[in-house]
């Protein structure tokens, strides 16, 4: 394994927090496990090299490889269930009752291997086939990994990867795809569109949307990036419509000025925000 020197080590900290918001200080012993393999493909034998490789790659390969090598993609379907509940429950029936909703936008922010949005797709969907209300939806999925991105488009997951999920839905939203994987059904993955997109980004989109999950993301971020992050979520999203984010990432008054509603759910109010 390449070790890290010290100041290589601030220098990678320092780089994934300025461009991603990650915090890596107290991950030394990850970057290096998770790294080495990716210097030894790049002819390099220590982290000062890389970087500097890394800076003069215009292309934005190395970095992107560096970022899918450091972030950490854990999901699996039906992640932290109450959501959906919630989801199910409160919110859908009270977005079909709003007429002036065409179609849900919703966006999936963070999505990782696709775990996350296919099980939105698959709530509303069901929501759709029991009610009869046909209320339409468009998934944007986005994450800045583009390994997981391949994988979430794809949108192949072996038995085991499904554990989460419920027999019929298993049956009802994926085919096989040969001996040992499922593939998600036509009809769910063409309501998804899957982007490449860094939430720090400066550069927002003008879309607004009427849900939000950005679930398990700005749990690794720091203060400063958190911040900047919520104002982005509340900025996109349309009034009335709600925000999802993990429960191990609850947000004080101070931090939000959107209203909570349920654990970890809040709502952008009509009238004008605090
Ligand atoms: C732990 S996963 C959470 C996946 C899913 N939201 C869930 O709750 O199961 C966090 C995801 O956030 C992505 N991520 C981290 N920093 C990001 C950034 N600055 N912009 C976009 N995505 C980011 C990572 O690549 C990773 O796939």
């Amino acid at each position: 394994m390449i070790r890290l020197k010290e100041e290589e080590f601030a220098e990678i900290v320092e780089y994934m927090r300025q461009n991603y918001g990650i915090n890596l200080e107290k991950k030394k012993t990850l970057i290096e496990c998770r790294m080495s393999k990716e210097l030894e493909s790049q002819g390099v034998t220590t982290f000062g090299r890389y970087m500097e490789l890394l800076k003069k790659d215009k292309s934005g390969l190395t970095a992107s490889n560096m970022v899918s090598r450091l972030t950490t993609n854990y999901t699996y379907f039906m992640r932290e269930p109450a959501h959906f509940t919630i989801l199910r429950d409160h919110i859908l029936p009270e977005f079909s009752k709003s007429s002036s909703r065409g179609f849900l936008n919703v966006w999936c922010a963070g999505c990782s291997t696709g775990e996350e949005c296919y099980t939105i797709a698959m709530i509303l969907q069901d929501y759709r086939d029991r009610t009869g209300n046909l209320l339409n939806y468009r998934i944007l999925a986005t994450d800045i990994s583009g390994q997981v991105l391949e994988k979430a488009g794809k949108g192949i997951y072996t038995a085991k990867e499904m554990e989460g999920l419920q027999a019929e839905w298993k049956n009802k939203y994926f085919r096989s795809a040969d001996a040992k994987t499922f593939c998600v059904e036509e009809r769910l993955k063409q309501n998804i569109r899957f982007q490449n997109q860094n939430l720090l980004s400066p550069y927002m989109g003008t879309e607004q949307f009427d849900l939000i999950f950005c679930r398990n993301v700005m749990i690794y971020f720091d203060k400063k990036a958190k911040e900047t992050l919520v104002k982005k979520l509340e900025a996109s999203l349309k009034p009335g419509g709600y925000l999802v984010i993990g429960h191990a990432e609850l947000l004080n008054r101070g931090e939000i000025k959107l209203e909570p509603v349920f654990p970890a759910v809040y709502k952008k109010n009509r009238e004008k925000q605090r």
